[in-house]
């Protein structure tokens, strides 16, 4: 048996032997009284009795062992035209003045703070300057709308919420204040202080009384000191799309994500303390969270901080220029940016204006990633190309090659083999185990390791009810897929109505909700279709109430703006069509699965349980008449 089994092995046989060594190698104030407590199953607690706290752990513990004049956060701002560098000891200044703002502004222990941000230092510093007083944040992706914004401050019940003015998407400013006060306004809870940072391409105008800015917050704060808090208190709550328009608030608890993020550095990623690593994404996602800010300041590393898109700022060269400039060891991304990035230069030829000798290797998650995609990075990037499977719930991944343990031969199409701590099983829908190769629904066996979601804030019935309760004694993932002879997981697809566009988790359910609130829509429904770039997009289809008689296209122009005005532009929906009738099963089941091989031009054969097979000649014309639906 080889290094990198032998220690999988181990982390299932003896989770608590494996995760109390890992354990030492974060800084606690009070150890921990048991490793493990499963008595509560399916709610896992790790390292109960345990205190500790996560900024200590990502700033002043390296400041401290000498580290303070290392730079711990590089700024790379090509929209703005900005690099920025802090050391850990002037992050630590910043964050632990922050945290005396937002003490001063009434934050304590337990308290939430909304975070809604563009990718700037103040986000990192605001979530930092959160955890380091003991108080929870939320951070809100800035591409949601301010309806999505206001069901997370009625969730979280903020006391104050930390925002921008603006924020930058390629050449545009999308203010964002005016977000955030309809937010507020739509919302039940109101926060009582609002700290907005003022940038330069569009100050906002502050409500007397309720907001103040950045600089304001912060002058003459005095500097906070780290607040020790239970390991199974929560760190952060972030919400992600359910199977509804509620979104779920999953809930990280400290001990668990500080232990097993900082194991991950070296045994995933296989970087080093000093190293400079960088995860492309947004501190809006999950990934953001744990690889822009939290692992790499728990391993001491530099992180980056990328205000920019892969293309247009200003061209697709700008990921090679940021690991050159900044010597980045370790990048981490979503397959759709390098989709991106490959339309628009295929051969790879900006990549020669760069000295890309520090680098060692590419991470990929967020979405399946495509062999094709995995395949260009490894012939044009000439490093590892790693796909990781990963989640929200799960913090952290699930299945990858372990770099720093043993590479394992690759397979595309494969994010490779679980990875220690994750007992993941493949279930027919009776709960047993399907054999190697066999579909099923792809399952973790309980407990979930250090680091997975420990609730759902404030819904612990929908945290048993959503993951829990359809196989007693595993997790359910939502995803569908095959474990093969050599133990590789291949992961096909969702078993609910999430979908992944540009590497962002929607929920088709959410929008359908949207849709079914128009005044002229009978019925509806949302599926995901194919895309070149972004994996996959949404795609209505409206069945219009009797006598209506507007024009088609103009309830499609106003179903798409309902979108954009309430779930947000990161939602990507712009194309619906007008069918006479939905494709149902007896039962009345919208065959949404059907739909989908259609739209994508697959055979989909007629299902056994459907109502009218003749609906299925109508659903492809108009998929057609929207450009779907080809042959081929
Ligand atoms: N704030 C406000 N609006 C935002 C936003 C933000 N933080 N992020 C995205 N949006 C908006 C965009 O401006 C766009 O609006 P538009 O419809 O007016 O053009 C919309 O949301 C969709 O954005 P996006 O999905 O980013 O598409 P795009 O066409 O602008 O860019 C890619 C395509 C592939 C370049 C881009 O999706 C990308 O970089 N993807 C990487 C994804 C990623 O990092 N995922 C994280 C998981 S690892
Ligand atoms: P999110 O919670 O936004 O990280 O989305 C998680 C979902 O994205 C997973 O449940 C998968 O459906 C999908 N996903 C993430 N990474 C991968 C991957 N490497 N391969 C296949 N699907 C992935």
């Amino acid at each position: 048996m080889g290094r990198f089994h032998e220690i999988y092995r181990r982390s299932l046989e003896d989770p608590e032997g494996f995760w109390a060594e890992a354990a030492e190698d974060v800084a606690w104030t009070k150890r921990w009284d048991r490793v493990l407590d499963d008595s509560r199953s399916p709610f896992t607690r790790w390292f109960v009795g345990g205190e500790t706290n996560t900024c200590y752990n990502a700033i002043d513990r390296h400041v401290e062992a000498g580290r303070g004049g290392q730079t711990a956060l590089i700024y790379d701002s090509p929209v703005t035209g900005t690099v920025t560098k802090f050391t850990y000891a002037e992050l630590q200044d910043r964050v632990a003045r922050f945290a005396g703002a937002l003490r001063g502004l009434g934050v304590g222990y337990g308290d939430r703070v909304i975070l809604y941000m563009p990718m700037i230092p103040e986000a990192v510093i605001a979530m930092l300057a959160t955890v380091r007083i003991g108080a929870v944040h939320s951070v809100v992706f800035g591409g949601f709308a301010a309806k999505e914004l206001a069901t997370r401050i009625d969730d979280a019940k903020p006391k104050v919420i930390v925002s921008a003015s603006c924020g930058i998407e390629g050449q545009r400013v999308l203010p964002y204040k005016p977000l955030l006060d309809r937010a507020i306004e739509l919302s039940a809870h109101k926060p009582e202080r609002c700290v907005i940072k003022q940038r330069p391409q569009a100050e906002a105008p502050l409500v007397d009384g309720r907001d103040l800015t950045w600089e304001d917050a912060e002058a003459g704060a005095p500097a906070a000191e780290c607040v020790p808090v239970k390991a199974t208190d929560p760190a952060y709550v972030l919400y992600t799309s359910g199977t509804t328009g509620q979104p779920k608030g999953v809930v990280r608890p400290t001990g668990g994500h500080l232990v097993a993020l900082k194991w991950s550095m070296k045994n995933i990623y296989d970087v080093e303390p000093g190293d400079v690593y960088w995860a492309a994404s947004d501190v809006g996602w999950v990934v953001g969270h744990s690889y822009i800010v939290y692992a790499p300041l728990f391993h001491g590393c530099t992180t980056v901080l990328f205000e920019g898109k892969p293309v247009g700022t200003p061209d697709a060269g700008v990921f090679w220029r940021v690991i050159a400039d900044h010597k980045v060891k370790v990048m981490f991304t979503a397959p759709t940016a390098i989709r991106a990035i490959k339309k628009e230069d295929p051969d790879g030829k900006l990549l020669a204006n760069y000295d890309m000798s520090h680098f060692r290797a590419q991470f990929l998650a967020g979405e399946r990633c495509d062999p094709d995609t995995l395949k260009w990075c490894q012939d044009k990037l000439k490093v590892p190309a790693v796909d990781h499977w990963w989640q929200t719930e799960t913090g952290w991944p699930i299945a990858s090659n372990c770099l720093g343990i043993e590479e394992l031969p690759y397979k595309p199409g494969s994010p490779t083999h679980p990875v220690p701590g994750w007992d993941v099983q493949v279930l027919a829908p009776e709960g047993t185990p399907v054999k190697p190769n066999e579909i099923g629904a792809i399952s973790i066996k309980l407990p979930l390791p250090p680091g997975a979601l420990s609730t759902l804030w404030n819904n612990d019935e929908r945290f048993v009810q959503s993951y829990m309760t359809e196989y007693p004694g595993f997790y359910q993932t939502g995803d569908a897929g095959l474990i093969d002879d050599d133990g590789y997981i291949h992961v096909m697809t969702r078993t609910d109505d999430i979908i992944n566009v540009a590497g962002h988790r929607l929920s088709t359910g959410g929008m359908e909700e949207v849709l079914a609130s128009h005044p002229d829509v009978a019925e509806c429904a949302v599926i995901g279709v194919a895309d070149d770039l972004k994996g996959q997009v949404p795609l209505g289809f409206l069945v219009l109430k009797d006598g209506v008689n507007k024009p088609h296209d103009q309830v499609v122009k106003e179903v798409v703006a309902m979108v954009r005005e309430r779930i947000g532009p990161v939602a990507a929906f712009k194309v619906a069509t007008v069918v006479h009738r939905l494709p149902k099963t007896r039962s009345g089941k919208i065959l949404r699965g059907t739909m989908q091989k259609i739209a994508d031009g697959q055979d989909p054969g007629v299902p056994a349980t459907i109502d009218d097979p003749a609906i299925l000649g109508e659903i492809t014309e108009s998929l057609q008449g929207v450009g779907y639906a080809k042959k081929g």
